[in-house]
C-alpha cells in the first residue's frame, strides 16, 4: 500500500452527460466480483447471480482471490524487475485491496496509472482510485474497451507513449465475444506503445474444471448484463502474438511466481501471463 496519499491529481474523464443511474435490477459483472472477494458493493440481484455461480463452480470465490494475487504479483514484478512506471489497468474493477496504484507506487511512488472501466458503480468509486503518490498520477477514464482508440486517446493526457507501458486486461477479455473481435482489440492496444511495454492478462479458463466453468458461464449469462466467453489455452494464448512471455509463461494463474505455498496451491482455473514487447 502506498503510505504517503494526496488527493486526487486529476478529475475522472467520462463522457456521460449526467451521473449515470445504477441498474440493481440486473446482475453487473464488477458488483457480482465484489461479492465473491467479500465486498459491500452489491445488491440482491448480483448476490443471486454469484451464489449461483459459486453453486456451478465452488472455487470461484478462492479463483476470484487468486486473481487479485496475479495481479498484485504482476504489478510488483512490472514496477520492480521490469522498471515499468506507467499503467493502463482497463477493467479496473470496484476498488479492492491491493488496488494497481497502490501497488506500483510501493515500488515506485513516480508511478503513472490510468484506470478504465465502464459501470457506473466503479466510476461512482474513481475518488478511491484517483489517490496517488505526490510523485505519482492516477487517473480515471469512462469507457469501454470496445473503443481501444478512445481509450489511448484520452490515457494520452496523462501517460506518455514514447516511453513503455503496462497494458493490463485482468479478467476483462472474456467480457468481449468473437464478434466484438477481442484479438484486434488487444493488438491495436499494444500497436500503441512502445517497445520495451509490456501486455499482462488473466482470463477465465474453459478447459480448467470445465464441466463446472461451462455450467457457471451458463448461470452468468442467464443472470448477468456482461455475458461471458470463457476462453481454452489455446484461445488465450494468441492475445500474446507477437510478444515475449516472460517466465514461466501462461499458466493458471496460482502458478505465475507465487510468493508462497499457499498461493502455488489456491484452486483457479484462470489462464494468466506477462510478455514484453520485442
Ligand atoms: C471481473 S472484473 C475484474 C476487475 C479487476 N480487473 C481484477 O482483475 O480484479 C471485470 C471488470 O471489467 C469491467 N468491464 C467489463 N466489460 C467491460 C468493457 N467492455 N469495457 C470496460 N470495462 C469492462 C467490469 O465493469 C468490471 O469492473
Amino acid at each position: 500500500m502506498a503510505s504517503d496519499s494526496a488527493p486526487a491529481s486529476s478529475e475522472a474523464v467520462t463522457d456521460r452527460a449526467e451521473a449515470p443511474a445504477f441498474d440493481t435490477s440486473v446482475a453487473h459483472v464488477a458488483r457480482v466480483y465484489n461479492y465473491w472477494l467479500g465486498g459491500k458493493d452489491n445488491f440482491a440481484a448480483d448476490r443471486a447471480a454469484a451464489e449461483q455461480a459459486m453453486a456451478a463452480f465452488p472455487d470461484i470465490v478462492l479463483s476470484a482471490r487468486a486473481n487479485r494475487a496475479f495481479l498484485r504479483r504482476t504489478v510488483t514484478y512490472l514496477a520492480r524487475q521490469a522498471g515499468i512506471r506507467q499503467f493502463l489497468d482497463i477493467g479496473t474493477g470496484i476498488p479492492s485491496a491491493n488496488n494497481t496504484h497502490e501497488v506500483a507506487q510501493s515500488v515506485a511512488p513516480d508511478s503513472r496509472i490510468v484506470y478504465v472501466d465502464n459501470d457506473p458503480v466503479v466510476l461512482a468509486h474513481a475518488r478511491a482510485l484517483l489517490t496517488s503518490t505526490p510523485d505519482g498520477v492516477t487517473d480515471y477514464i469512462d469507457a469501454d474497451l470496445r473503443h481501444a482508440d478512445q481509450i489511448l486517446a484520452k490515457a494520452a493526457q496523462t501517460l506518455d507513449f514514447t516511453k513503455p507501458v503496462a497494458v493490463m486486461l485482468m479478467a476483462i477479455l472474456q467480457h468481449l465475444s468473437e464478434t466484438d473481435d477481442p484479438y484486434k482489440v488487444v493488438r491495436t492496444l499494444m500497436a500503441a506503445v512502445p517497445a520495451g511495454s509490456y501486455l499482462v492478462l488473466s482470463h477465465p479458463a474453459r478447459d480448467i474444471h470445465a464441466a463446472e466453468m461451462a455450467a457457471m458461464a451458463t448461470q452468468l449469462n442467464k443472470m448477468m448484463a456482461e455475458k461471458v466467453t470463457f476462453r481454452a489455452w489455446a484461445e488465450v494464448e494468441p492475445f500474446f502474438a507477437g510478444l515475449e512471455l516472460v517466465e514461466p509463461g501462461m499458466t493458471n494463474v496460482p502458478g505465475w511466481r507465487p510468493e508462497n505455498e499457499e498461493e502455488a496451491a489456491s484452486p483457479a482455473a484462470l489462464w494468466g501471463g506477462v510478455a514484453r514487447k520485442p
